[in-house]
């Protein structure tokens, strides 16, 4: 079955799409694309037999892969790099959130002058961009998490400091998505969880946003809908080809919500990642029950229209239950104390790297470093809030 959306931009869903990548190319007047994966997918099978069946099409591609998970600046002015001096005319990018975020950084960045930090997602920098020269993007995730595939920003870590930054700009949405499926069948149970629950935390966030966007609402809603008839279901059996299917559409669902706004849990989880390298979803799913309730006071009635959609019996508790439940059968721990070693971390500077996120301003109760410290240490020691 195949089928073609156009909203939030051209998406092309379906098992085996990934053979349209030269002709999704053609459609972009792409002649000399500029393949962008990272360091541990370029030598997975699929991947290398992804590469060598399109070499076969294209007169010139490039491949760009000199880089990992959490990227950093540098990854992405070696990638423009390699953009220019092969004369390349588009970006494929695929892969996890790391290759589609350097994917459409370097085809941003192909095209400016100045430098990437100047691009950070803060009031309307996005408008220093000069946009006449950016290039087509084409994004194929192999995760269903972040969701980059339809997302106007990527995440990219500066160095100097340690913080991931969000770099915006309205044209950095992938021009074509291709959604397939069977290529994510091998995803390990481990991974399945943990970026699936980072889809969850987009859609939930979104939802619980405070600001008026009911288009971005009712993207949220199903896409919910779907994480809670499908994670389980690929967890347990990752080879289901519909529920793959389903997790890859809620992603994508999720970060076009998160244009309505995101909040405390992926302000927690940022510096955490940025500072210790431990993966955006399972942070993710390690924060959601304590930010869920520090914020019930604000959020009960928005939690108990999604049990009335989702099919929970309709109260704040029951939707956290379903939650704890969730992450206990995807064995993701509760404690962020259980993930890494907790005992000299300076909670003080974490929180103040919390606070500055963007993703603080889209928190549903208007939070302090104060909470967010509170909130961290709820997370190590395992206290929900009352
Ligand atoms: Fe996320």
């Amino acid at each position: 079955m195949k089928f073609n959306w156009n909203y939030p931009t051209t998406v092309w869903v379906g098992e085996n799409r990934v053979n349209d990548i030269s002709e999704a190319c053609k459609n972009l007047s792409i002649i000399r694309p500029l393949f962008v994966t990272d360091k541990n997918l370029i030598n997975l099978p699929f991947i290398k037999n992804i590469i060598s069946e399109n070499l076969k099409k294209f007169d010139k591609l490039t491949v760009f892969s000199k880089f990992t998970g959490n990227p950093i600046g540098e990854n992405v002015e070696e990638g423009v790099d390699e953009f220019k001096k092969n004369n390349c005319d588009g970006v494929i990018a695929i892969g996890g959130g790391s290759a589609l975020d350097v994917g459409k950084a370097i085809a941003f960045m192909s095209g400016q002058s100045r430098p990437l930090w100047d691009f950070e997602d803060i009031g309307d920098y996005w408008k220093r961009a000069n946009e006449k020269n950016i290039p087509s993007i084409i994004a194929i995730p192999t995760t269903a998490g972040t969701g980059s595939e339809t997302g106007r920003a990527c995440a990219i870590i500066n160095k100097e400091n340690g913080t991931k930054k969000i770099i915006f700009h309205p044209k950095i949405l992938p021009t074509i998505v291709i959604l397939d499926p069977s290529l994510t069948l091998e995803l390990s149970p481990r991974l399945t969880a943990a970026t699936g629950m980072d889809a969850l935390a987009h859609n939930l966030e979104a939802f619980c946003a405070p600001s008026f966007h009911p288009m971005a609402e009712g993207i949220a809603l199903e896409g919910m809908k779907l994480i809670k008839n499908s994670l389980l279901t690929a967890f347990n059996d990752g080879k289901n080809l519909e529920a793959r299917r389903n997790l890859l559409a809620a992603s994508s669902m999720g970060s076009t919500a998160f244009q309505k706004g995101l909040g405390a849990i992926h302000s927690l989880s940022h510096p955490v990642n940025a500072q210790f390298d431990i993966h955006h979803g399972l942070s993710n799913a390690i924060f959601m029950p304590y930010v869920l309730t520090f914020n019930k006071t604000s959020i009960e009635k928005k939690i108990v229209s999604i049990c009335d959609y989702l099919d929970l019996e309709k109260s704040f508790n029951s939707f956290l239950e379903w939650i704890l439940d969730l992450r206990s059968k995807l064995n993701i721990p509760n404690r962020l104390s259980d993930v890494m070693d907790c005992s000299n971390l300076n909670l003080d500077e974490l929180s103040i790297m919390a606070f500055d996120d963007p993703s603080t301003s889209g928190n549903p109760k208007k939070i302090s470093r104060e909470d967010l410290k509170l909130m961290y240490e709820h997370s190590i020691s395992g206290e929900l809030f009352k």
